[in-house]
């Protein structure tokens, strides 16, 4: 089986394509530089050329505070880029993966979010990565989303290396009224395959089980990597940020990801031999 990645280089991409060949799978990397997803006759002349069986749409507009006040090109990445990606396939026969966000959800909800929940973006950013699960829905029969959270993985900027550095300021205060699902970029990658294998189409939560506050996920961030800092909770509004957060974006994932801190303990320790 043939699988192209589309945003083969980013954090997710890094870890997904090893683990997708040690699956067995054929794997094309792409990325910007031989595969702009913007462009729909580029789209179709490589994926017409590689005609892979399924493509897992990695590639993405990501930085959440930039999108508010960049909307055209996040919207240009993550919903047109998506369309055009989802309309290839279908002209080709392969099936499609696309990677969705927790942030879909406005976060007012008192209970996990169940994939058939309706969606509410508050932000720009959720908002152009609905319009993708939307062209994914309307362009692709054969398809899977896969919605995630609070991603990180040892090749991206994320909140476990960037806690970690901030390790020796005098105090560190992190919100502590956003509650979400950290997910381990090598979890979702397994997951993915999990879908791929068992599943049928449609829309899935992967990320991690249970949930936690940044706070919280720092705390454990902390403790297990034996870190003793200053570490205090803090409110959402005592960080403001440009892009609103929806304060609760727990995900049901019906058991496809293991539990989060477990997860992230072998991260930790993985992360020492990196
Ligand atoms: N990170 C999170 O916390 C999080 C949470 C929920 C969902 N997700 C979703 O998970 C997926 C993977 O996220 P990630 O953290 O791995 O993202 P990432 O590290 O930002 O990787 C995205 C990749 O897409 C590439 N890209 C951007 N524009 C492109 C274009 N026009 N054509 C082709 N490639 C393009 C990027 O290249 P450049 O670096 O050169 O721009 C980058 O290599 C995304 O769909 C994201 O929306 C992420």
């Amino acid at each position: 089986m043939k699988v192209l990645v589309t945003g083969a280089n980013g954090m997710l991409g890094q870890d997904l394509c090893p683990i997708l060949e040690d699956e067995g799978y054929e794997v094309i990397e792409t990325d910007i530089e031989n595969l702009d997803i913007t462009d729909l006759k580029t789209v179709e002349k490589v994926l017409s050329e590689e005609n892979p069986d399924i493509v897992i749409h990695c590639a993405a507009y990501t930085n959440v505070d930039k999108a508010e006040t960049d909307y055209d090109t996040a919207e240009l990445i993550n919903a047109k880029g998506t369309e055009n990606i989802a309309k290839i396939c279908t002209k080709i026969h392969a099936k499609m993966v696309y990677i969705s966000t927790d942030y879909v959800f406005d976060g007012t909800s008192k209970e996990p979010y169940k994939p058939t929940d309706k969606p509410n973006p508050i932000n720009n950013y959720g908002l152009t990565k609905l319009h993708g699960e939307v062209a994914v829905r309307k362009f692709c029969p054969e398809h899977y989303i896969a919605r995630t959270s609070w991603l990180y993985g040892i090749h991206g900027k994320n909140f476990v290396e960037t806690m970690i550095s901030l390790k020796d300021k005098p105090e560190l205060k992190v919100v502590d009224d956003q509650i979400g699902c950290p997910t381990w970029t090598v979890e979702l990658s397994n997951g993915i395959v999990k879908l791929l294998n068992e599943a049928d189409y449609g829309t899935y939560h992967v990320c991690g089980s249970g949930h936690t506050s940044w706070y919280g996920f720092c705390k454990e961030i902390f403790n297990l990597s034996d870190i003793h800092a200053n570490l205090k909770p803090c409110a959402t509004k005592d960080f403001p940020r440009p892009a609103k957060r929806p304060a609760y974006s727990v995900m049901e994932n019906n058991k496809i990801c293991r539990n989060w801190k477990s997860a992230l303990k072998n991260y930790l320790e993985l992360r020492r031999f990196e």
